[in-house]
């Protein structure tokens, strides 16, 4: 099919609820996507923080056919070989303490596991979350989003459990946060909301106010984990250990996993019955997981997030434009705030147009989350275009 007859098709036979742009892919290769006419783009979007190894990555690749062909499927009423690999990869890796995991589906989904537990844990009603932050779409995970643009009109499915705290302020927090707060919901960086981020000592206060109130810390790192900020995880660049954190998107490496993370002690109320998913964890995804864990570890690729990262700020730092607001971000997770929304969308044309993808979020911000692999020629040849664009 041609990007025509894809559209058409599309638009009779699928709910119309993506605001799509007009290509459509074929396949990749590490940064390089190739559409339908068989032209090449750079992708510095990389299926939104998922494909921390780009496409196609020949020892992910060869990996999850071999699995494919042994053993997709086989539920829970088992046990699964690949699930306890990839939990212990991900204990591997994860702030201290953080050894026991249960697999999901997606972001959302590890999200509502992580409130359901933190209410189970503590016996506690009510949950506090960031305005202006993303936790996924599902009904809890809704409710914790704070940003009514998401929320309008699914309110008769919000709980009234949702209290909203400012973002990167202490004092917000103590605010609202009492001995009736089972969880505090945070993103080590606010992707969706634009790649706000907040300073350190706010993650070290938020750390000691949960603990004072005997309330879970729960950190989202759905965006910002798997070495997208040159670290293993957002939190990690804080010094901070939370009680729980979720996991998704780059986890996988292109295949739906999701994945809640805490501890020995508070993983024990989940007893058999009280939680599951029919997919989670199945052999497939785990062993995507593992592979994802053993390259990046093999090939050292959260330095490297580190180092290119730090540079690629720098620059887009140093350029002095008034197109330009602001420059935020930590390791491959990189927003550029424009003077406007519509700035950014011509920044997103232009790169388009010539043959690179970048994304924009939350209005006037072009948000780059490339693959994690991404090089020197890949950082060049957006600067050349950005810098084009600028003037
Ligand atoms: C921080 C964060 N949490 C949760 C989600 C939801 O993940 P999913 O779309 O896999 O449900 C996202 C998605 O963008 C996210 O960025």
């Amino acid at each position: 099919m041609n990007i025509e007859e894809i559209k058409k098709t599309g638009e009779k036979y699928l709910f119309q609820n993506y605001g799509r742009q007009n290509i459509a892919f074929t396949h990749g290769k590490g940064c390089y996507l190739y559409d339908t006419e068989g032209k090449e783009y750079l992708d510095l979007v990389a299926g939104i923080a998922v494909n921390a190894l780009g496409y196609a990555h020949p020892d992910w690749v060869k990996a999850v056919t071999g699995q494919v062909e042994r053993l997709v499927h086989t539920s829970n009423l088992y046990h699964v070989k690949e699930q306890a690999e990839l939990a212990e990869r991900i204990a591997s890796i994860s702030p201290e303490g953080l050894n026991r995991t249960l697999f999901v589906n997606s972001g959302a989904e590890a999200n509502e596991g992580a409130m359901k537990l933190a209410v189970r844990y503590t016996g506690r009603k009510k949950i506090i979350s960031a305005w202006n932050g993303f936790h996924g779409r599902t009904a809890a995970s809704l409710g914790a989003t704070g940003q009514t643009k998401y929320q309008n009109s699914f309110e008769p499915l919000i709980s009234n459990a949702f209290e909203y705290y400012k973002y990167g302020d202490a004092e917000s927090v103590k605010s609202i946060i009492d001995k009736d707060t089972a969880a505090l919901l945070v993103e080590p960086i606010q992707g969706e909301g634009g790649v706000v981020t907040a300073p350190k000592e706010f993650f070290r206060a938020v750390r000691d106010i949960c603990t004072d109130n005997g309330t879970m810390m729960v950190v989202d790192e759905v965006q910002t984990g798997m070495g997208r900020t040159g670290k293993w995880f957002g939190i990690n660049n804080f010094d901070v250990i939370p009680d729980m954190m979720t996991l998704a998107k780059a986890l996988g490496g292109g295949v739906p996993i999701g994945a809640l993370v805490s501890t020995d002690e508070i993983s024990k109320v989940m007893t058999p019955g009280s939680h599951g998913t029919t997919f989670g964890g199945n052999p497939l995804v785990c062993t995507s997981g593992s592979a994802v864990i053993d390259i990046m570890k093999r090939d050292n690729i959260v330095d490297k997030v580190a180092d290119i990262g730090s540079r690629w700020i720098k620059e887009l730092k140093s350029i002095d434009s008034p197109k330009i607001s602001q420059v935020r971000g930590y390791g491959l997770i990189i927003g550029i705030e424009m003077e406007s929304p519509e700035t950014a969308v011509a920044v997103q044309k232009h790169c388009f147009d010539n043959n690179v993808l970048v994304n924009v979020c939350h209005g006037n911000v072009v948000r780059l989350i490339p693959p994690l692999i991404v090089g020197e020629e890949e950082k060049d040849r957006f600067f050349s275009l950005f810098t084009e664009f600028i003037g």
